[in-house]
């Protein structure tokens, strides 16, 4: 985009001869003989650069700089263009907050040299700004992550606390509440850890990019596994999570803890999606390429516009109505992160009937 210059002077010849001059640059001009359309012109196009008569029939270019500088927002560069060229109207002009200068008469070269200059550092010092803008505002999102995190990881710890309150008084409850409460505690130690790991693995993937180590794994183990995971919580909220393998599918080749994780985290969007009494639904199946995930839920679904953007980092709802109780907006760029280390693919499609579907392929071949 051309730079806009805005020229202010009254001998007409001295106006035209530098209105040629910026144009055959390529700028765009504007040219006046009063302060009374140079402010005009000043409100209609801000200019990137303006250069100004001292001495105008009504009024001084002074008077008019002083006035811009007052405007809120980046100060447009002056420059002077005077005929008197003794110190002190020199030195004014610089105290007043003048750019430059330039004596009358003067060389075409000299009048592009010093408006190039100008314009460079105006664009250079906007960019500075527009940067250091950007820089607060990751500033601002890291200190809303870290605040979120917090947040998060102090309900699991105030559950593990209560816990070994409630132990430490251990005359007062039976043998079965003590069980079922040391096993309570043990699942949110566990999800502390998995957030924590999401977290940190997160980090790696973005500086090396997530490592795996593939094993052979027999799916119903570890969905059994994760069953024990989330016994607690289907307990206190009546959630039931039903798993499925397909027939046939004995191993699957993949990073166990990963994948593990990669269930937790969907799991536990879709208890929080649908809270309460819903039924989740796990299947494990293989297509001939690849083994195949879909965590199945009964809560709001994902609205088309948010289907890509949920699996990037730190992007959660954010709807006041939403049933979702949204957290960090970790949990699916791990699992993105995940699955492409994988080199495998995942998606969110919606439910028949309402609801979501969250899907993943891990291919199989070597
Ligand atoms: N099963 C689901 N149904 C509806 N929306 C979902 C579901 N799973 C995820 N989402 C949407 O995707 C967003 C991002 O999910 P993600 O798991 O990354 O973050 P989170 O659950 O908010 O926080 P956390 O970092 O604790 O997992 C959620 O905030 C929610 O808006
Ligand atoms: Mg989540």
């Amino acid at each position: 985009m051309s730079h806009r210059v805005l020229v202010v002077e009254d001998d007409l010849d001295i106006q035209g001869y530098c209105k040629t001059i910026l144009e055959s640059e390529g700028f765009a001009v504007d040219a006046c003989d009063t302060a009374a359309e140079a402010r005009r012109l000043f409100a209609a196009n801000r200019p990137d650069l303006a250069v100004l008569d001292i001495g105008l029939p009504d009024g001084t270019g002074m008077d008019l700089m002083k006035e811009w500088h007052g405007f809120p927002g980046p100060k447009v560069p002056v420059l002077f263009l005077t005929a008197r060229g003794d110190l002190k109207t020199r030195l004014e002009c610089f105290q007043q907050g003048a750019t430059d200068y330039v004596h009358k008469p003067f060389a075409a070269e000299e009048l592009l040299a010093r408006a190039k200059v100008h314009l460079q550092v105006k664009k250079s010092h906007e960019e500075l700004i527009k940067r250091n803008y950007e820089l607060e505002l990751v500033a601002r999102a890291r200190q809303d992550m870290t605040d979120m995190i917090v947040h998060d990881l102090k309900a699991p710890l105030t559950a593990i606390k209560g816990t070994l309150e409630l132990i430490h008084a251990r005359g007062l409850i039976s043998q079965d509440n003590y069980v079922s409460l040391l096993s309570n505690a043990g699942s949110a130690a566990d999800f502390m850890l998995l957030m924590l790991n999401d977290m940190l693995d997160l980090a790696q993937a973005k500086a090396q990019g997530l490592k795996i180590n593939p094993a052979f794994i027999d799916p119903s183990l570890l969905l059994k596994k994760i069953e024990t995971l989330f016994a607690g919580r289907m307990k206190l909220t009546g959630a039931s999570v039903t798993m499925r393998v397909a027939p046939g599918v004995e191993k699957v080749r993949a990073d166990q803890n990963l994948l593990y994780r990669v269930l937790a985290n969907l799991i536990t969007n879709a208890m929080k999606a649908a809270p309460g009494a819903h039924p989740i639904e796990v299947d494990c199946g293989y297509n001939g390429v690849s083994a195949r995930f879909v965590v199945s839920d009964r809560g709001p679904g994902v609205p088309d516009a948010e289907k890509k953007r949920i699996f990037e980092k730190y992007v959660t709802s954010g709807r006041k109505d939403s049933a979702m109780d949204t957290g960090t907006g970790i949990g699916l760029s791990f699992c993105h992160a995940a699955v492409l280390a994988h080199k495998g693919r995942i998606w969110v499609e919606d439910r028949p009937g309402g609801g979501s579907r969250f899907v993943f392929e891990l291919p199989q071949s070597e």
